[in-house]
């Protein structure tokens, strides 16, 4: 018994013999036991309060919905839903006069899956748009216009918003609770790393590719704020 509860402090004198000789096995045992608890709380703590979650109002899936698709993977199979509108704006998530286009009667549903169910009776049959939560939305303050970087740059949908055209199953929607901003701004990770380009979208993410891309000029501040 005595032996075990003296382990982790006599690992760590072993590796520090030096040290060891100034700092009793208590002070090691008390501010190791300090460090994980502190690495405990930031990492995981932390961030589970900072963020709120919502689930959306039903599932839905990008999956199901690019099976008649001749490439799924083409981004003209996405603007049929996701479509620019003949001003040049994006029609960003689409609304109910699109699903019509499908789903026209809320009596007779396509497949028998509870979420189509839930959708015709709730939304549909009521005529009432689907309060999607958007996991990239910016805020306010900030411009972006899909045209400029979908037509012009011709940019493929995944560099910014990943796989999610190809899902099954929608993530939970998570919001800061002081910044107000879904999680995707900021990143996963609160070590701000990032792996692929749509780990986050911060506005240093969104200069290093205008850098990139050779369009310094999109790199002042009015032309993200105006
Ligand atoms: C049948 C219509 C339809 C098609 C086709 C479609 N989508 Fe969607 N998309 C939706 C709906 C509805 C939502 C809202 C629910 C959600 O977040 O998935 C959405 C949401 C999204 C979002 C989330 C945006 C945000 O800010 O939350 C992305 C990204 C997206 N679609 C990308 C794609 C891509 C890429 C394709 C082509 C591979 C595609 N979509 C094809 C209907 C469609
Ligand atoms: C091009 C035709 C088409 C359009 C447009 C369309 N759907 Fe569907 N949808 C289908 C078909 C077909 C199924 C049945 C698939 C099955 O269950 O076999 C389906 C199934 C569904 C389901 C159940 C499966 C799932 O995704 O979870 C939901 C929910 C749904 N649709 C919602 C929508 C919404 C919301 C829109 C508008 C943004 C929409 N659909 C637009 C054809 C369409
Ligand atoms: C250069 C990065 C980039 C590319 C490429 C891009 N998006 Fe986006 N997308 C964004 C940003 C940033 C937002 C948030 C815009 C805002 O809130 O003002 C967004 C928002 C959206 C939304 C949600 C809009 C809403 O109504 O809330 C949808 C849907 C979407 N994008 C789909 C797509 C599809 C489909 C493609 C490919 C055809 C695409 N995006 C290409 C960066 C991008
Ligand atoms: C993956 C690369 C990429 C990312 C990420 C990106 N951009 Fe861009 N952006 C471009 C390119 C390329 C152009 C120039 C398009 C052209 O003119 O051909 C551009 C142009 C612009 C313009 C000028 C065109 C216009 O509509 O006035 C603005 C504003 C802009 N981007 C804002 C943003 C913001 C805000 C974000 C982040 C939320 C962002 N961009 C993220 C590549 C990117
Ligand atoms: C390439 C686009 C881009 C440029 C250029 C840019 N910003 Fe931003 N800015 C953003 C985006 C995207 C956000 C939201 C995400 C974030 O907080 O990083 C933002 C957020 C901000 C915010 C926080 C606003 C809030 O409500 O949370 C401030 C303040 C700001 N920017 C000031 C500036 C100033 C000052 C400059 C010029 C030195 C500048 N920005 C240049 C894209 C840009």
């Amino acid at each position: 018994m005595k032996n075990s509860a003296e382990k982790p402090s006599s690992i760590v004198v072993a590796a520090f013999p030096a040290l060891g000789r100034y700092v009793s096995k208590g002070g090691w045992l008390c501010f190791l036991a300090g460090f994980v608890g502190a690495l405990f709380l930031g990492w995981y703590v932390f961030p589970k309060l900072l963020y709120s979650s919502q689930p959306q109002p039903f599932n839905f899936s990008h999956k199901v919905h690019l099976e008649e698709a001749d490439d799924p993977e083409d981004v003209e199979s996405c603007l049929n839903c996701h479509a620019f509108r003949d001003d040049g704006t994006f029609v960003g998530i689409p609304r109910l006069d699109k699903c019509k286009e499908c789903h026209e009667d809320p009596e007779s549903p396509l497949g028998d899956s509870d979420d189509e169910a839930t959708f015709l009776t709730n939304y549909m049959a009521e005529k009432k748009e689907v309060p999607w939560l958007s996991y990239s939305r910016q805020p306010d303050c900030v411009y972006f216009s899909h045209a400029a970087h979908v037509k012009m740059g011709e940019i493929e949908c995944k560099t910014c918003h990943g796989p999610h055209g190809g899902s099954e199953v929608l993530p939970l929607y998570r919001e800061n609770r002081i910044s107000g901003y879904p999680i995707g701004i900021w990143g996963e990770r609160i070590s701000g790393l990032k792996t692929n380009t749509w780990d986050r979208m911060k506005m240093d993410d969104c200069a290093e590719c205008h850098t990139e891309k050779g369009h310094e000029e999109n790199n002042a501040c009015f032309v993200c704020h105006k």
